[in-house]
Protein backbone atom coordinates (compact mmCIF):
# COMPACT_ATOMS: atom_id res chain seq x y z
CA UNK A 1 0.00 0.00 0.00
CA UNK A 2 1.08 3.46 -0.89
CA UNK A 3 2.91 5.66 2.18
CA UNK A 4 1.33 8.86 2.86
CA UNK A 5 3.76 11.29 2.15
CA UNK A 6 1.55 14.58 2.27
CA UNK A 7 -0.49 16.12 5.21
CA UNK A 8 -2.97 18.84 4.57
CA UNK A 9 -3.46 21.71 7.94
CA UNK A 10 -6.70 23.60 7.37
CA UNK A 11 -5.95 26.83 9.53
CA UNK A 12 -8.35 29.36 7.49
CA UNK A 13 -11.16 29.42 9.82
CA UNK A 14 -12.27 32.62 11.96
CA UNK A 15 -12.39 30.92 15.05
CA UNK A 16 -15.16 33.07 16.41
CA UNK A 17 -14.92 31.22 19.80
CA UNK A 18 -11.86 32.44 20.90
CA UNK A 19 -12.74 36.01 19.92
CA UNK A 20 -11.11 38.72 20.80
CA UNK A 21 -7.65 36.78 20.92
CA UNK A 22 -8.52 35.57 16.83
CA UNK A 23 -9.62 39.45 15.80
CA UNK A 24 -5.68 39.64 14.36
CA UNK A 25 -4.13 36.84 15.51
CA UNK A 26 -4.82 32.98 14.20
CA UNK A 27 -6.08 30.36 16.82
CA UNK A 28 -3.25 28.07 15.04
CA UNK A 29 -0.95 30.84 16.46
CA UNK A 30 -2.04 30.63 20.09
CA UNK A 31 0.67 29.21 22.48
CA UNK A 32 0.71 26.20 24.33
CA UNK A 33 3.25 27.43 27.21
CA UNK A 34 6.14 28.54 24.73
CA UNK A 35 4.94 27.28 21.22
CA UNK A 36 2.27 28.09 18.84
CA UNK A 37 -0.53 25.09 18.98
CA UNK A 38 0.34 24.79 14.66
CA UNK A 39 4.03 23.68 15.42
CA UNK A 40 2.67 20.78 17.60
CA UNK A 41 0.75 19.64 14.57
CA UNK A 42 3.69 20.08 12.10
CA UNK A 43 5.92 18.50 14.56
CA UNK A 44 3.60 15.43 14.63
CA UNK A 45 2.79 15.46 10.95
CA UNK A 46 6.94 15.03 10.49
CA UNK A 47 7.20 12.62 13.88
CA UNK A 48 4.78 10.47 11.47
CA UNK A 49 6.80 10.26 8.41
CA UNK A 50 5.51 12.90 5.91
CA UNK A 51 7.85 15.37 4.02
CA UNK A 52 5.26 17.66 2.54
CA UNK A 53 2.84 19.74 3.98
CA UNK A 54 0.29 22.24 2.67
CA UNK A 55 -1.36 25.08 5.25
CA UNK A 56 -4.42 26.76 4.29
CA UNK A 57 -4.33 30.26 5.08
CA UNK A 58 -6.68 33.04 4.37
CA UNK A 59 -5.62 36.66 4.87
CA UNK A 60 -3.72 38.34 7.95
CA UNK A 61 -2.83 34.12 8.58
CA UNK A 62 0.75 35.42 7.55
CA UNK A 63 2.47 35.51 10.76
CA UNK A 64 2.05 31.49 10.52
CA UNK A 65 4.37 32.04 6.97
CA UNK A 66 6.84 34.06 9.33
CA UNK A 67 6.96 31.23 12.16
CA UNK A 68 8.14 28.38 9.43
CA UNK A 69 10.69 30.69 7.55
CA UNK A 70 14.22 32.14 8.62
CA UNK A 71 14.41 34.69 10.64
CA UNK A 72 17.63 36.47 9.74
CA UNK A 73 17.86 38.96 12.62
CA UNK A 74 16.64 37.04 15.28
CA UNK A 75 19.14 34.46 14.56
CA UNK A 76 21.71 36.59 14.10
CA UNK A 77 21.28 38.38 17.57
CA UNK A 78 21.25 34.94 19.13
CA UNK A 79 24.51 33.68 17.40
CA UNK A 80 25.79 36.89 18.58
CA UNK A 81 24.96 36.97 22.29
CA UNK A 82 25.80 33.56 22.18
CA UNK A 83 22.33 32.06 22.92
CA UNK A 84 23.14 28.77 21.37
CA UNK A 85 20.54 26.26 22.51
CA UNK A 86 17.80 28.40 21.71
CA UNK A 87 19.53 29.42 17.84
CA UNK A 88 19.16 26.22 17.43
CA UNK A 89 15.51 25.59 18.44
CA UNK A 90 15.05 28.83 15.80
CA UNK A 91 16.94 27.20 13.12
CA UNK A 92 15.74 23.94 13.53
CA UNK A 93 12.00 25.54 12.97
CA UNK A 94 12.51 27.05 9.44
CA UNK A 95 14.11 23.22 7.45
CA UNK A 96 11.37 21.01 10.03
CA UNK A 97 9.68 20.37 6.81
CA UNK A 98 8.75 21.29 3.06
CA UNK A 99 6.04 23.72 3.54
CA UNK A 100 3.72 25.09 1.62
CA UNK A 101 1.00 27.38 1.57
CA UNK A 102 -2.44 28.14 -0.25
CA UNK A 103 -5.27 30.83 0.57
CA UNK A 104 -9.06 29.28 0.70
CA UNK A 105 -9.98 33.04 -0.40
CA UNK A 106 -13.45 32.71 1.37
CA UNK A 107 -14.42 30.66 4.86
CA UNK A 108 -16.77 28.38 3.60
CA UNK A 109 -15.93 25.30 5.63
CA UNK A 110 -13.28 22.76 6.47
CA UNK A 111 -14.66 20.34 3.30
CA UNK A 112 -13.86 23.39 1.02
CA UNK A 113 -10.69 24.02 2.73
CA UNK A 114 -9.26 20.16 1.98
CA UNK A 115 -10.39 20.94 -1.67
CA UNK A 116 -7.91 24.19 -2.04
CA UNK A 117 -5.32 20.99 -1.46
CA UNK A 118 -6.05 19.34 -4.48
CA UNK A 119 -3.66 20.69 -6.90
CA UNK A 120 -0.86 19.77 -4.00
CA UNK A 121 -2.17 16.18 -3.50
CA UNK A 122 -2.70 15.05 -6.68
CA UNK A 123 -3.44 11.52 -7.07
CA UNK A 124 -2.33 10.09 -3.63
CA UNK A 125 -3.58 9.19 -0.28
CA UNK A 126 -2.66 12.19 2.18
CA UNK A 127 -2.93 13.01 5.92
CA UNK A 128 -5.50 15.59 7.44
CA UNK A 129 -4.20 17.37 10.53
CA UNK A 130 -6.89 20.08 11.80
CA UNK A 131 -5.42 23.14 12.60
CA UNK A 132 -6.74 23.71 15.93
CA UNK A 133 -6.16 20.00 17.39
CA UNK A 134 -3.30 19.91 19.55
CA UNK A 135 -2.84 15.80 20.21
CA UNK A 136 0.05 14.88 22.68
CA UNK A 137 1.29 11.36 23.06
CA UNK A 138 4.31 8.91 22.68
CA UNK A 139 3.07 7.78 19.40
CA UNK A 140 2.20 10.75 16.52
CA UNK A 141 -1.94 10.51 15.62
CA UNK A 142 -1.73 11.02 12.37
CA UNK A 143 1.19 7.69 12.31
CA UNK A 144 -1.28 5.58 14.00
CA UNK A 145 -4.07 6.83 11.42
CA UNK A 146 -1.40 5.83 7.97
CA UNK A 147 -0.57 2.50 9.53
CA UNK A 148 -4.48 1.81 9.71
CA UNK A 149 -4.54 3.13 5.92
CA UNK A 150 -1.23 0.77 5.01
CA UNK A 151 -3.58 -1.96 6.97
CA UNK A 152 -6.89 -1.56 5.10
CA UNK A 153 -6.12 0.78 1.95
CA UNK A 154 -9.18 2.91 3.01
CA UNK A 155 -9.96 6.50 4.23
CA UNK A 156 -9.46 6.45 7.83
CA UNK A 157 -10.49 8.97 10.26
CA UNK A 158 -9.12 9.23 14.13
CA UNK A 159 -12.18 8.83 16.51
CA UNK A 160 -12.69 9.21 20.78
CA UNK A 161 -15.78 8.60 22.17
CA UNK A 162 -17.26 12.27 23.50
CA UNK A 163 -20.13 12.92 26.18
CA UNK A 164 -23.64 12.90 25.23
CA UNK A 165 -23.70 16.88 25.20
CA UNK A 166 -20.84 17.03 23.09
CA UNK A 167 -21.50 14.47 20.40
CA UNK A 168 -24.50 17.18 19.31
CA UNK A 169 -21.75 20.06 18.40
CA UNK A 170 -19.32 17.17 16.98
CA UNK A 171 -19.96 14.51 14.69
CA UNK A 172 -21.39 10.91 15.28
CA UNK A 173 -20.09 7.68 13.71
CA UNK A 174 -21.63 4.49 13.40
CA UNK A 175 -19.05 1.94 14.07
CA UNK A 176 -18.35 -1.56 14.19
CA UNK A 177 -15.30 -3.49 15.31
CA UNK A 178 -12.26 -4.60 13.19
CA UNK A 179 -9.25 -5.33 15.69
CA UNK A 180 -7.89 -3.51 19.00
CA UNK A 181 -8.92 -0.02 18.75
CA UNK A 182 -9.71 -0.23 14.73
CA UNK A 183 -13.46 0.45 13.48
CA UNK A 184 -15.34 -0.08 10.41
CA UNK A 185 -17.42 3.16 9.74
CA UNK A 186 -20.00 2.80 7.75
CA UNK A 187 -22.57 6.15 8.42
CA UNK A 188 -21.75 9.28 10.08
CA UNK A 189 -23.78 13.06 10.74
CA UNK A 190 -22.82 16.07 11.76
CA UNK A 191 -24.23 17.84 14.80
CA UNK A 192 -26.78 15.47 15.07
CA UNK A 193 -29.88 16.50 16.96
CA UNK A 194 -30.57 13.83 19.82
CA UNK A 195 -32.91 11.39 18.19
CA UNK A 196 -29.87 11.17 15.35
CA UNK A 197 -26.98 10.05 17.36
CA UNK A 198 -25.24 6.68 16.18
CA UNK A 199 -22.87 6.36 18.98
CA UNK A 200 -20.45 8.63 21.09
CA UNK A 201 -17.78 7.86 18.60
CA UNK A 202 -16.70 11.30 17.04
CA UNK A 203 -13.71 12.00 14.50
CA UNK A 204 -11.23 14.37 16.41
CA UNK A 205 -8.77 16.51 14.70
CA UNK A 206 -7.08 13.70 12.31
CA UNK A 207 -8.07 11.72 9.17
CA UNK A 208 -6.02 10.08 5.66
CA UNK A 209 -7.93 10.38 3.02
CA UNK A 210 -8.10 8.77 -0.65
CA UNK A 211 -7.97 11.36 -3.29
CA UNK A 212 -11.30 10.47 -4.57
CA UNK A 213 -12.38 12.55 -2.15
CA UNK A 214 -12.05 16.04 -3.89
CA UNK A 215 -14.55 14.51 -6.57
CA UNK A 216 -16.71 14.33 -3.38
CA UNK A 217 -16.26 17.68 -2.50
CA UNK A 218 -17.04 18.89 -6.00
CA UNK A 219 -21.00 17.66 -5.44
CA UNK A 220 -21.00 18.52 -1.96
CA UNK A 221 -23.54 20.57 -0.96
CA UNK A 222 -23.26 23.49 2.41
CA UNK A 223 -24.84 21.12 5.12
CA UNK A 224 -24.71 22.30 8.72
CA UNK A 225 -24.24 26.09 9.42
CA UNK A 226 -24.53 26.80 5.61
CA UNK A 227 -20.79 25.51 5.17
CA UNK A 228 -19.16 22.51 3.22
CA UNK A 229 -18.68 20.43 5.66
CA UNK A 230 -15.90 17.72 5.69
CA UNK A 231 -17.66 14.98 6.78
CA UNK A 232 -20.99 15.21 4.10
CA UNK A 233 -18.18 13.94 2.03
CA UNK A 234 -16.10 11.90 4.14
CA UNK A 235 -19.60 10.04 4.82
CA UNK A 236 -20.12 8.95 1.01
CA UNK A 237 -16.87 6.91 1.33
CA UNK A 238 -18.32 5.87 4.46
CA UNK A 239 -21.64 4.39 3.39
CA UNK A 240 -19.37 3.03 0.78
CA UNK A 241 -17.61 0.51 3.03
CA UNK A 242 -14.40 2.81 2.46
CA UNK A 243 -14.06 4.51 6.20
CA UNK A 244 -11.84 2.94 8.95
CA UNK A 245 -11.30 4.92 12.47
CA UNK A 246 -8.66 4.43 14.68
CA UNK A 247 -9.41 5.28 18.70
CA UNK A 248 -6.00 7.04 18.54
CA UNK A 249 -3.93 7.04 21.88
CA UNK A 250 -2.81 10.38 22.86
CA UNK A 251 -4.12 13.59 24.58
CA UNK A 252 -6.26 15.82 22.63
CA UNK A 253 -6.65 19.66 23.09
CA UNK A 254 -8.96 21.98 21.43
CA UNK A 255 -7.50 25.35 20.97
CA UNK A 256 -10.67 26.43 19.29
CA UNK A 257 -12.01 27.08 22.33
CA UNK A 258 -11.43 28.76 25.63
CA UNK A 259 -11.54 25.92 28.03
CA UNK A 260 -8.97 23.41 25.56
CA UNK A 261 -6.68 26.49 25.46
CA UNK A 262 -6.11 26.88 28.94
CA UNK A 263 -6.52 22.91 29.58
CA UNK A 264 -3.76 22.42 27.18
CA UNK A 265 -0.99 25.09 28.80
CA UNK A 266 -1.93 23.78 32.13
CA UNK A 267 -0.82 19.63 31.59
CA UNK A 268 1.72 20.66 28.88
CA UNK A 269 3.42 22.88 31.92
CA UNK A 270 3.02 20.17 34.35
CA UNK A 271 4.65 17.84 32.47
CA UNK A 272 7.64 20.01 31.47
CA UNK A 273 10.56 19.22 33.36
CA UNK A 274 11.71 23.06 33.27
CA UNK A 275 8.07 24.32 34.54
CA UNK A 276 6.87 21.79 36.43
CA UNK A 277 8.18 21.86 40.17
CA UNK A 278 7.12 25.89 40.23
CA UNK A 279 3.96 25.52 38.31
CA UNK A 280 2.74 22.43 40.60
CA UNK A 281 3.82 24.77 43.82
CA UNK A 282 1.49 27.60 42.18
CA UNK A 283 -1.62 25.65 41.27
CA UNK A 284 -1.62 24.18 44.99
CA UNK A 285 -1.56 27.38 46.68
CA UNK A 286 -4.35 28.44 44.27
CA UNK A 287 -6.55 25.71 44.71
CA UNK A 288 -6.52 26.36 47.79
CA UNK A 289 -8.01 29.81 47.17
CA UNK A 290 -10.90 28.41 45.58
P1 LIG B 1 -13.48 24.95 13.01
O1 LIG B 1 -14.89 24.88 12.54
O2 LIG B 1 -13.19 24.48 14.38
O3 LIG B 1 -12.88 26.42 12.88
O4 LIG B 1 -12.57 24.21 11.95
P2 LIG B 1 -13.57 27.86 12.87
O5 LIG B 1 -14.54 28.00 11.75
O6 LIG B 1 -12.41 28.81 12.90
O7 LIG B 1 -14.32 27.87 14.28
P3 LIG B 1 -15.25 28.93 14.99
O8 LIG B 1 -16.53 28.21 15.22
O9 LIG B 1 -15.37 30.16 14.14
O10 LIG B 1 -14.56 29.25 16.31
C1 LIG B 1 -11.53 23.26 12.21
C2 LIG B 1 -10.28 23.64 11.45
O11 LIG B 1 -10.56 23.91 10.10
C3 LIG B 1 -10.09 25.19 9.72
C4 LIG B 1 -9.94 25.97 11.01
O12 LIG B 1 -8.91 26.95 10.89
C5 LIG B 1 -9.60 24.90 12.02
O13 LIG B 1 -8.22 24.69 12.12
N1 LIG B 1 -11.06 25.81 8.77
C6 LIG B 1 -12.38 25.91 9.09
C7 LIG B 1 -10.60 26.27 7.55
O14 LIG B 1 -9.39 26.17 7.23
N2 LIG B 1 -11.49 26.86 6.69
C8 LIG B 1 -12.82 26.99 6.98
O15 LIG B 1 -13.57 27.54 6.15
C9 LIG B 1 -13.26 26.49 8.23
Amino acid sequence: MQKIRKAVIPAAGLGTRVLPATKSMPKEMLPIVDKPAIQYIVEEAVAAGIEDILIITNRGKGIIEDHFDHSVELEYRLRDSGKTNMLEQVEALSRLANIQYVRQKETKGLGHAVSCAKAFVGNEPFAVLYGDDVIIGNDPACGQLCRAYEEFGKSVVGIKEVTAEQITRYCSLAVSPAHDNIYHVSDMIEKPSPDKIMSLFSILGRCVLTPDIFDILDETKPGAGGEIQLTDAMRVQAIGGNMMGVDFTGTRYDMGNKLGILQANCEVALSRPDLRDDFAAYLKELVKTL
